[in-house]
């Protein structure tokens, strides 16, 4: 089958659900063909082949001619081109290389007391009702600030003001998407700002690898021969990636746990919290899917793919193929007691492009959540059932789940 046919009626037609609910757009479009992995127009990403079938997963994701940083728009013209996400091919293997050792394993337990006290810190302030996202969004964002300019009292207020600063730009996805706002017109337009909050955070970054202090001096210090305008642009990129993506998933996560009846076990048994959490990005991966553009035709999964056209290997549709898991529906944290299907389960993708922050962002949601279950007896605000929103390019639980003190 070709993925060439007729214009964009079928975006016009998409866009809003698209844009409203993904999760029930895909689980729409999968029923109607019968199949997880259809064509479909869509919003900026126009004809895109979706992938929900595991053994179409693993071609996608290491075809040589299908790129992924390419397929990244919207955010060049204010981060750069120069950084993991963006780049592919030889370029991309030897920056991965680079920055993938700053997140491994054993160098990231020297956080979790940082950790622990940040959260400690937000639960303690808490009023009576509040929003986890709004929690975990302050959360994420301090603890990713203080990973990469440092811990001393004196830089984390700048620190967070700045990140926050710059992060907050990108609140408005017309802003990203549509070329003609992207002018500079002073500092009271919204672009404006958002190039000069950028400036300001770059000045902030240099400042503190000359201290010699936090992750962006340790990447300093082990460039090899990168200059430091690039590494400077690769810390932006790991702050703009590495804050709402784990805060998004926390608050689905704290959503299950409490929706399901899990607050109690996942507090006593951190095996159980970390099952619950799987389950929970099985249920609800907050990227929807993984990008690929064509550099050249190919053929995958049945489809001929022209050039400049997308692949969008899919993880929710292969999270919710009954093919793949029994009962997809259902919330079984048990699922992760046993072996996993082979490309059954991939919230922070697969293959060559794997998500870089992927261990950082296990032990942080861990380490969180657990140390927020020590502090928080809490249930869902009456009436709030978990469904999905968009909050740009995330999926995150809507009204950010509200959550009720069940202490009076
Ligand atoms: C729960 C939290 C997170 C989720 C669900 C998540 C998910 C993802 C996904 C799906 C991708 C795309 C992989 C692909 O295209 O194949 C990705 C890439 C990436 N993520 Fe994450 N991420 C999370 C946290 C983080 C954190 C904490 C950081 C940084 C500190 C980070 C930095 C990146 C970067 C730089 C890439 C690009 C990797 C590459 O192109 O090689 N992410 N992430």
């Amino acid at each position: 089958m070709s993925l060439r046919s007729t214009m964009s009626l079928g975006t016009v037609r998409n866009t809003v659900p698209w844009l409203r609910d993904p999760y029930g757009f895909l689980g729409r479009a999968a029923a109607e063909e019968g199949r997880h992995t259809f064509v479909r127009d869509l919003p900026v990403l126009g004809r895109t082949l979706f992938l929900g079938d595991p053994e179409t997963i693993a071609p996608a994701v290491n075809h040589p001619e299908l790129d992924a940083g390419r397929a990244v728009v919207g955010l060049r013209s204010i981060m750069g081109d120069d950084s993991l996400i963006m780049l592919d091919g030889a370029a991309h293997a030897q920056r991965k290389q680079l920055v993938a050792r700053h997140f491994r394993g054993a160098v990231l337990a020297r956080y979790d007391e940082m950790l622990q006290h940040v959260t400690r810190e937000r639960a303690r302030a808490l009023p009576q009702r509040f929003r986890a996202f709004d929690l975990l969004h302050t959360i994420a964002l301090d603890a990713i600030s203080r990973v990469m300019f440092g811990d001393r009292p004196e830089v984390v207020g700048r620190s967070r003001h700045l990140v926050a600063e710059f992060l907050g730009s990108f609140d408005s996805p017309l802003m990203l998407f549509l070329r003609p706002l992207q002018r500079d017109w002073g500092p009271w337009t919204a672009w404006g700002r958002a190039l000069r909050r950028r400036d300001a955070l770059r000045a902030w970054c240099l400042e503190r690898m000359d201290a010699g202090e936090g992750l962006v001096a340790e990447l300093a210090a082990r460039a090899d021969g990168l200059e430091r305008e690039v590494l400077v642009t690769e810390v932006l990129a790991l702050l703009l990636f590495g804050h709402d993506t784990a805060a998004a998933q926390m608050s689905w996560a704290l959503a299950h746990l409490h929706a399901h009846g899990h607050t109690l076990r996942a507090r006593a048994e951190p095996t159980w919290l970390d099952a619950c959490l799987r389950e929970s990005m099985r249920l609800c991966p907050v990227v929807v899917h993984l990008t690929r553009v064509a550099r050249r035709p190919v053929q995958l999964a049945g489809f001929e793919v022209a050039a400049g056209q997308r692949v969008a290997p899919c993880s929710w549709l292969v999270h919710h193929n009954p093919a793949v898991w029994a009962e997809p529906e259902r919330f079984d944290p048990t699922r992760f007691e046993q072996d996993l299907p082979p490309q059954g389960w991939f919230p922070f993708g697969l293959g060559a492009r794997t998500c870089v922050g992927r261990p950082f962002a296990m032990r942080q949601m861990q380490v969180v959540l657990g140390t927020l279950l020590e502090q928080l007896h809490t249930e869902l605000a009456p009436g709030y059932r978990p469904t999905p929103a968009r909050r740009l390019v995330l999926i995150v639980p809507a009204g950010g789940c509200p959550l009720v003190s069940t202490r009076s």
